[in-house]
């Protein structure tokens, strides 16, 4: 039996995308960055970002009812802790993601009923096997889609640093590590450590650039290729970060197997992922690692997988899962070659 509040949720939940668009205005906008030194009257931000003060007026009535800004007494509006985070610059930045949401994947995801009625991902329903080959033909995407990667990747990363001892490795390699985003600072707090960016011929620019301004170019290098057809060896640990759940189980096991050949007997293999719960509930992370799931399903094509799946794709591929270490909504799986 439906009663009047199961429907007004009902009516919040359909209404949800609208969230992302008014967020997606204010980066566009850059209101954050205007409201970092302190608060703005409407006419203020208007004149700033060029927009029409009446209806600036009324995103900005918009976003405080999503608590990205706060009305001020006298009118203006001043950023909320959540709000900062949208500023470029600030350390915990999801600016870049925010317009990755709006701009790439709530397009994609709109094709979504065609994806579950044929289990097809966007690019294959277009007759192209690999999403990132799709991307690669708009730069302009990669180059979105990459930097909103960053961000969540430096927002891990101090998880990964704090939950895993990396002291014991020599030469670390990260098999599609972008722009050296976690490996650059595992380099940093192990000095001499090793290591190697593997990904793309695409992220090598912004990879040696990375490398260079944090001061790793010295120990860490960019190695492009394609971790379907080989991985180098030339480490004795390797790690993927949001790699093995872009895939299916078939090319997981390719990629796997790549590094399986890659690493001496006594090496290890380190998988950065979200593990998906054998019992999905409604509180906030497992909503987020059910929707990252069909996010998967519709954009490359893999999953979010239990730790039981993950022991399993390990074993496909010559490795025994020997650890699991929690670090933050993320965890560090150490496999160890069979
Ligand atoms: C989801 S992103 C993860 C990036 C990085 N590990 C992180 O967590 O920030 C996937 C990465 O895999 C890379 N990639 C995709 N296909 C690849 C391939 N065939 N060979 C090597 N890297 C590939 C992409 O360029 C991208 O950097």
């Amino acid at each position: 039996m439906s009663s009047q509040v199961s429907a007004l949720k009902l009516f919040d939940l359909i209404q949800s995308h609208r969230v992302t668009d008014v967020i997606y205005v204010a980066a566009r906008l850059g209101l954050a960055e205007l409201l970092r030194e302190g608060p703005k009257s409407p006419g203020e931000l208007a004149k700033a970002t060029g927009a029409d003060e009446r209806t600036l007026g009324r995103l900005l009535t918009a976003l405080s009812t999503i608590g990205i800004c706060a009305r001020t007494g006298d009118g203006g509006y001043a950023l909320t802790e959540v709000g900062a985070c949208l500023d470029g610059s600030a350390e915990h930045s999801f600016k870049s993601w925010a317009i990755l949401e709006a701009e790439m994947l709530s397009k994609s995801w709109s094709g979504m009923l065609e994806t579950i009625m044929t289990g097809k991902t966007a690019a294959q329903l277009m007759g192209l096997s690999n999403s990132f080959d799709l991307m690669g033909r708009s730069p302009e995407y990669v180059d979105k889609f990459n930097a909103a990667m960053v961000e969540l990747t430096r927002l891990v990363t101090p998880n990964v640093l704090r939950s895993y001892d990396f002291s014991g490795i020599r030469h670390l390699m990260d098999v599609g590590g972008g722009s050296g985003e976690l490996l650059g600072p595992i380099a940093q707090q192990n000095r001499k450590l090793r290591g190697t960016v593997f990904d793309l011929p695409r992220c090598a620019e912004a990879a040696s650039k990375h490398l260079r301004q944090i001061g790793v170019d010295d120990r860490v290098e960019f190695v492009a290729g394609d971790f379907f057809k080989t991985v180098p060896a030339v480490a004795d640990a390797i790690i993927l970060k949001s790699i093995i759940h872009d895939w299916d189980d078939a090319r997981s096991v390719t990629i796997l197997q790549n590094c399986r050949k890659a690493l001496p007997g006594e090496g290890k293999l380190l998988l950065v992922e979200r593990l998906m719960p054998e019992m999905p509930t409604m509180a906030d992370e497992d909503r987020e690692q059910a929707l990252s799931d069909l996010n998967m399903l519709r954009g490359p094509g893999g999953l979010e997988r239990t730790k039981g799946q993950y022991r399993e794709l390990l074993d496909q591929s010559g490795f025994d899962l020997a650890a699991v270490y929690p670090a933050g909504r993320f965890n560090v799986m150490e496999a160890r070659p069979r």
